[in-house]
């Protein structure tokens, strides 16, 4: 079984949101932490232990099928065991303790735990890492047959101890019966009236137990996260990670110390991020794409073959294969570029299908509109979808071609083959194949800057 602590308030973050809501690599902390424990175990052997806003902590990761327990009071992390209790003790051996503010931990480290504990008589087993800096951290405090004798709090620590570098990853794996036998002699510290899961090892030592520590020389893996700055260096971590396996995988990554991928995208083989990009939410990129120079992609689907120019922003759209976007497209939620289209600079598109081959290649709002195949949108071209109070849509038929600065006011419909010409006010459907000039037809009036200039004096003197 594997409880994760996340019931704290995470005071030092100076938030209003609980710390383990904080993301760092696109994901918030609880999410890496439980997405690692589904690595090791099915979702009913994973109980979080919520209480700092219990309800959104528990929404973000209840779609994963685990487990709650409730501490109301968060009056320290032994106690947040002491509040887990009733639901682990029916699932046995072993019990697996994490943190929610330590999301580097890797599935195979923990496994390598799990499997010390499992050879070793001890009732426990501590992962330690070795610090340059070990400040903020409880220190391990060696027994003389090689594994923990206690655990001392950073806050708690003398000289001596302050200067022992190896310390408490708060990752700990233990035998449940002596674990929760030691638990209940735990006492609150006098100064602040907390229970030390830390003090568990004491507690099982006067019980004549042994417990073991398994130091990890990867001490990246175990950063807790307690502050701003803390968060930052982890999210570099995440990031530095990603952007290697994606190196790994196919992909070109220029300049990958400037990427910003997040956790959970993907990207496909010989595809290219040019310096700059980020890559967020769930953004899935195929392969032999191009991701121009600072763009940014959010919840994407980008299919194989498109490119993306620099500087162009997307969120929640799909990008049709062979298709070439921006540079500086802004493309808004809900809408679908299809096969080979063309989108070019200062481009929005909000809600609106663009059929295959179609282009809209300069200085266009298109907002709920459904564009056909082949259609071409002039320069300066505006779907008028809001009324004041309502939003409408836009059909635009195959093969349409709508002139520059074509004003379209929606619910409008424009037939196939159908002509706009340039500078049109569209106001009424228009059938196929039709031309419609919804424009005053120019007018010459001759001679009339002339007429207009007669009064100026220069008109006035007499011709030499
Ligand atoms: C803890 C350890 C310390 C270790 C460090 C590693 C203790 C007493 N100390 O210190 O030895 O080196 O982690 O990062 O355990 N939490 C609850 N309920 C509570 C209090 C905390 O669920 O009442 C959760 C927090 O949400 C957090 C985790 O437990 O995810 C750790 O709490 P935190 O206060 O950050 O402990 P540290 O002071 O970092
Ligand atoms: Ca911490």
């Amino acid at each position: 079984m594997v409880v994760i602590l996340a019931a704290g308030l995470g005071t030092r973050m100076k938030s209003a949101r609980a710390k383990v809501l904080h993301q760092a690599g696109g994901k918030t902390l609880i999410e890496h932490v439980v997405d690692t424990a589904l690595r090791l175990t099915s979702p009913e052997r994973i109980l979080v232990v919520v209480g700092h806003q219990a309800e959104a902590v528990r929404e973000k990761v209840a779609g994963r099928g685990v487990r709650f327990a409730w501490q109301a009071e968060q009056k320290g992390t032994g106690h947040a065991l002491l509040c887990a209790r009733n639901q682990l003790e029916p699932f046995g051996d072993p019990l697996l303790v994490l943190y929610g503010d330590c999301p580097l931990i890797s599935e195979p480290t923990l496994r390598r735990l799990l499997d010390a504990q499992a050879e070793a008589a001890a009732a426990g087993t501590v992962l330690t890492t070795v610090l340059a800096d070990p400040s903020g951290y409880g220190r391990i405090l060696r027994a003389p047959d090689g594994g923990v004798a206690a655990i001392v709090e950073h806050k708690a620590a003398g000289p001596e101890q302050l200067a022992i570098r190896e310390i408490n990853s708060g990752i700990y794996c233990f035998r449940p019966e002596p674990f929760w036998r030691a638990l209940d002699r735990v006492r609150p510290h006098p100064a602040s009236g907390e229970y030390y899961l830390t003090d568990v090892i004491e507690q099982l030592r006067a019980a004549g137990e042994g417990v073991a520590a398994l130091m990890t020389p990867d001490s990246g893996e175990v950063l807790g996260i307690n502050n701003r700055i803390e968060l930052a260096a982890v999210d570099r971590l995440l990031r530095e990670r990603k952007v290697r396996e994606l190196m790994a995988e196919g992909v070109t990554i220029e300049k990958p110390e400037t990427a910003t991928v997040d956790a959970d995208v993907q990207v496909g083989m010989d595809s290219v991020l040019e310096p700059f990009v980020q890559l967020r939410g769930r953004t899935v990129v195929g392969s032999n794409c191009r991701i121009g120079a600072a763009s940014i992609l959010d919840d994407t689907v980008v299919e194989q073959d498109a490119e993306i120019l620099p500087f162009c922003v997307v969120a929640s759209a799909t990008i049709g294969a062979g298709s070439r976007i921006g540079p500086f497209t802004r493309i808004r939620p809900g809408t679908v570029i299809a096969e080979g289209a063309h989108v070019g600079n200062f481009v929005e598109l909000k809600n609106t299908r663009l059929g295959k081959r179609s282009k809209a290649n300069h200085l266009a709002y298109l907002g709920d509109a459904e564009i056909g195949a082949g259609v071409n949108i002039g320069a300066g071209t505006i779907t008028c979808n809001f009324d004041g109070e309502k939003k409408h849509r836009t059909t635009i038929a195959d093969r349409a071609f709508v002139g520059s600065n074509s004003t379209l006011v929606a619910p409008l419909e424009l037939g196939e083959d159908c002509y706009i010409g340039a500078g049109s006010v569209v106001t009424h459907a228009v059938p196929p194949e039709a031309l419609a000039v919804g424009r005053s037809r120019q007018v010459n009036k001759e001679g009339w800057r002339r007429k207009r200039r007669a009064p100026n004096v220069a008109d006035a003197l007499p011709h030499s």
